[in-house]
């Protein structure tokens, strides 16, 4: 797992902001479907608290407590409602039902193997309300980036960030891919010019690849019913960046 990744909040939240059309997505997708939502990994509530603000009765499940505690720091200086709630998205039983569950921006590539997965989604099933849907992205592998993981470090200058304490972050990877575990083994490396790598977590992420991707989802008693490749909602295809997918009880 990669539970150092999140263990900073603040410098999360700086390194990936939350894309604003992920969000409208989101919160278009819990319109569509109206009602309750369950979120199952997230993180700082970059896309529950939106939902919450707009009316929707919200719960967020989180394993890392550093994350949990930011989401409901932020939620509660926006003065925004959400139900936070610490636990793993595998083994989840809050004896209610749900709207709409939402897995946000590759947070099911946490899990590696693929009886996480099936738990995870039969967990989702049980919180489905009749009518229920579930919403979750995760990029769409590209072959040709995993054979590039070779390994050495290199800088990612489209990752710089500014922190209101320690001034420009500079952002270093290095990667391997394990093709038969289907997982991207990273090191990622955070330093200023003063401090060099004040920080060394390890980022380690799945692989889902488009094929087993409805057979995993319909292990754990549901079915892919939309699958789109952007935010726009652009048709899937191989060079898409994303699998979008929107999936109901079986
Ligand atoms: C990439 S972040 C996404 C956060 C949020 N969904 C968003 O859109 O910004 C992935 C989150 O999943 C959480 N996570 C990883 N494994 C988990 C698990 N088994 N159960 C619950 N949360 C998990 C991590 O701690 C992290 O906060």
């Amino acid at each position: 797992m990669s539970e150092q990744f999140y263990s900073d909040p603040k410098l999360y939240d700086r390194l990936f902001p939350g894309g604003e059309q992920a969000v409208s997505f989101y919160r278009a997708e819990a319109d569509r479907h109206g009602g309750s939502v369950l979120e199952l990994g997230s993180g700082t509530g970059h896309k529950l608290i939106p939902l919450a603000s707009d009316g929707h009765p919200c719960v967020g499940v989180e394993l890392s407590p550093a994350m949990l505690a930011e989401a409901r720091r932020k939620a509660g200086e926006r003065g925004v409602v959400v139900d936070w709630v610490q636990g793993d998205m595998r083994e989840l039983d809050l004896g209610r039902t749900f709207d709409l569950v939402l897995i946000a921006a590759n947070s099911l590539l946490h899990l590696h193997e693929a009886n996480d997965l099936v738990d995870c989604f039969r967990s989702v099933r049980r919180h489905l309300a009749p009518g229920g849907r579930l919403v979750f992205d995760v990029f769409n592998p590209s072959v040709r980036m995993l054979a590039r993981a070779d390994g050495v470090r290199r800088r990612r200058d489209a990752l710089s960030f500014v922190d209101t304490d320690r001034g420009v972050v500079h952002v270093d990877v290095a990667e391997t891919y394990d093709a038969a575990a289907q997982v991207t083994r990273g090191s990622w490396y955070f330093s200023t010019e003063s401090e060099a790598d004040f920080m060394v977590a390890p980022l380690d992420i799945r692989s889902i690849f488009p094929q087993e991707l409805p057979l995993l989802v319909g292990l754990g008693g549901l079915r892919v019913v939309e699958r789109y490749g952007d935010w726009s909602r652009a048709p899937f295809t191989a060079e898409a960046a994303l699998q979008l997918c929107i999936c109901e009880p079986d």
